[in-house]
């Protein structure tokens, strides 16, 4: 059913109008990464050489604790993306870490964001996490608090 996007940026053609249709949400596969790609640009505009995405995406798929997926339709067209990275605590349990969630933009509002994150946390569920968390940008809040989040602590970093 599902077809790979190749290196071919997405055409928007045509497509506006089959939102509505059935939308997939399914693991991620590796013609799939120029759409991902291009979509996590909202959140960060880092964009490694198309050369690299072998590689990257070796390393990325052979860590067994990474889930990541994708809403598509039926031809692959990619309408967003989200990943749960699951850690192993120190003093034991499970923690789950949801990242990367984007949504096309000509496809917002539609209940796409909201699906990826149930879906990122039943597979936290399944797998026995004891909790998910995230970090997001002010503006985002509403949209994780909707998801059923709520705001923890200060969220900090260092750019190396
Ligand atoms: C944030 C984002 C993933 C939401 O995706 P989406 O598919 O539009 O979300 P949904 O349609 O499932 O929205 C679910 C609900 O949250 C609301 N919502 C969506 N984005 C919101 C935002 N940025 N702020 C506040 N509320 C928001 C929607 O209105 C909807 O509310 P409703 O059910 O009461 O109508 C999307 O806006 C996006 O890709 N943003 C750019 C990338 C980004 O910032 N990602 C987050 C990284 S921390």
């Amino acid at each position: 059913m599902r077809k790979t996007q190749g290196s071919k940026p997405q055409s928007l053609k045509g497509r506006r109008v089959l939102v509505e249709q059935m939308i997939y949400y399914n693991e991620m596969e590796r013609g799939q990464m120029p759409a991902v790609i291009g979509l996590l640009q909202k959140i960060s505009d880092f964009n490694p050489e198309p050369t690299t995405y072998d590689r990257i995406w070796a390393d990325y798929s052979q860590q067994g604790h990474v889930f990541p997926i994708v809403a598509h339709l039926a031809d692959g067209f990619v309408l967003g993306f989200g990943a749960l990275l699951i850690e192993r605590k120190i003093r034991g349990g499970s923690l789950g870490h949801i990242e990367d969630v984007a949504t096309h933009h000509e496809f917002r509002g539609k209940g796409i964001g909201l699906t990826l994150m149930s879906k990122l946390t039943d597979i936290a569920r399944e797998r026995g996490c004891y909790k998910v968390a995230l970090h997001c940008r002010k503006h985002n809040v509403s949209f994780y608090e909707n998801c059923g989040f709520e705001a923890s602590g200060t969220s900090m970093q260092k750019i190396l």
